[in-house]
């Protein structure tokens, strides 16, 4: 179902790299060195507050570092921390159109529309109103439109946050099958506070102290 994506393969790079808020302060970020430059599943875990969702906007180039260079060569998606900085329109469907860059027919539009919403677990809420969805439904249907949105780069910012167990691991097992598709592997790059999500990771690192470990398989990752 997944289909005409370009630049199958991302390039992210960041190259010493610091960043804060404000000129006083020391820095959130503080040369940062790390690369992204395979397909598949990536995972950064940290602590409340350590700069996750600030990492992620430099990624995407919604801040600029202080200092230091960020490359990112890719289509870059995003679901962001809280669904409601997200959604912008009054229900799913249209919601999900918004975010198909296709020129395609609307029968494959309905048919991507119904796709994404299986696989969030949200079938049969197309014509759900958004303000009748619980957070939890609200923030699986922005990892639906990041579904339907054709990048071949997603961010994903604590996209579990607001789910039970049972959706949790509905969400987690999607995006791990749609980075493991051998033919046209999507890259995610979720972050987490919830050390269990790592075992799904292809790779895993900790923000701490403005810094980004070493990139490590799940079952050889340590964490302070
Ligand atoms: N726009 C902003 N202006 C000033 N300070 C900010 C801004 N956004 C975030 N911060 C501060 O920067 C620090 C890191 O924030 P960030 O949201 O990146 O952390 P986080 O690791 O994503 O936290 P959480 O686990 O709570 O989501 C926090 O102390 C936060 O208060
Ligand atoms: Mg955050």
């Amino acid at each position: 179902m997944r289909d005409s994506f370009q630049n199958e393969i991302p390039y992210i790079n960041f190259k010493d790299v610091s960043f804060s808020y404000t000129e006083k302060k020391e820095n959130l970020i503080f040369k940062c060195n790390f690369s992204i430059k395979k397909t598949g599943f990536w995972m950064v875990v940290g602590k409340n507050g350590s700069g996750k969702s600030t990492l992620l906007k430099l990624i995407n180039g919604i801040i600029k570092p202080k200092n230091g260079i960020v490359n990112c060569q890719a289509n870059i998606g995003m679901v962001f921390q809280n669904p409601d900085h997200q959604i912008l329109m009054p229900n799913c469907r249209s919601e999900l159109l918004l975010n198909v860059n296709e020129n395609i027919s609307d029968y494959e539009i309905t048919q991507k529309i119904d796709y994404v919403l299986a696989q969030v677990g949200l079938t049969g809420f197309e014509k759900r109103p958004v303000h009748t969805l619980s957070g939890g439904q609200k923030q699986r249907l922005t990892i639906a439109c990041a579904l339907i949105s054709n990048k071949n780069f997603i961010l994903l910012d604590e996209p579990t946050a607001l789910l039970d167990q049972t959706s949790q691991l509905k969400v987690l097992k999607t995006i791990k099958n749609l980075t493991s598709d051998h033919e046209k592997p999507l890259t995610a790059l979720w972050i987490t506070h919830r050390y269990e999500e790592l075992n799904y990771a292809d790779e895993v690192a900790e923000l701490k102290n403005g810094f980004l470990s070493g990139w490590q398989e799940p079952s050889k990752f340590e964490y302070n």
